[in-house]
């Protein structure tokens, strides 16, 4: 008499999972490719740099892909919470996320720290668009709070990253000692 339970697609037990979540679950489930697919490219960084910033820059994204790795994780617990299944092979990463690889290839150290500000860029929009269907989120405060802290965790990375690009005279706005 209970047999038309198991013809329910894989909730996790115990855990209510309402039609919207559908929805959300979908979203949730692209960022956290593109989240893993970032804190890839991030690790790779890391390994390869190479020239005269070399340490700074080695232990910066070392902290970078840490940060990201526990962002990742946070979806994915949120997905379960939501009573579904997270993406959680390396196939399923690339078939859902959109950020690109280019495998063989090792920038400069300026073009890495670029190609990882334009990661958490595509990333921030991404958020902004599930974020921006706000009547889903009425009946699921929880997750839209993840998405926020997700959002300003990039912004964040952002701001660090393009310090590390900009040039000291851009930032030097002191008065002449001359005057
Ligand atoms: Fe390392």
């Amino acid at each position: 008499m209970e047999q038309s339970r198991g013809k329910q697609t894989r909730p996790a037990e115990g855990l209510k999972r309402p039609p919207m979540d559908q929805f959300l679950v979908q979203e949730l489930n692209q960022l956290l490719a593109n989240e893993y697919l970032l804190f890839t490219r991030t690790l790779n960084f890391h390994w390869n740099v190479v020239g005269p910033r070399f340490h700074s820059i080695h232990l910066f994204l070392e902290g970078q892909y840490k940060e990201l790795l526990e962002m990742t994780d946070d979806v994915a617990e949120r997905i379960r919470y939501l009573g579904s299944h997270p993406v959680s092979t390396l196939k399923e990463m690339r078939e859902e996320g959109s950020l690109a690889e280019d495998p063989g290839s090792f920038p400069s150290t300026t073009n890495m720290l670029a190609e990882l500000c334009d990661g958490h860029q595509e990333i921030n929009g991404q958020i902004q668009e599930i974020l921006d269907k706000d009547s889903v989120f009425k009946a699921d405060r929880g997750t839209e709070d993840l998405l926020i802290q997700l959002q300003r965790k990039h912004q964040k990375m952002i701001w660090m990253l393009k310090s590390h690009l900009a040039t000291e005279t851009e930032n030097s706005h002191e008065p002449s000692r001359h005057n």
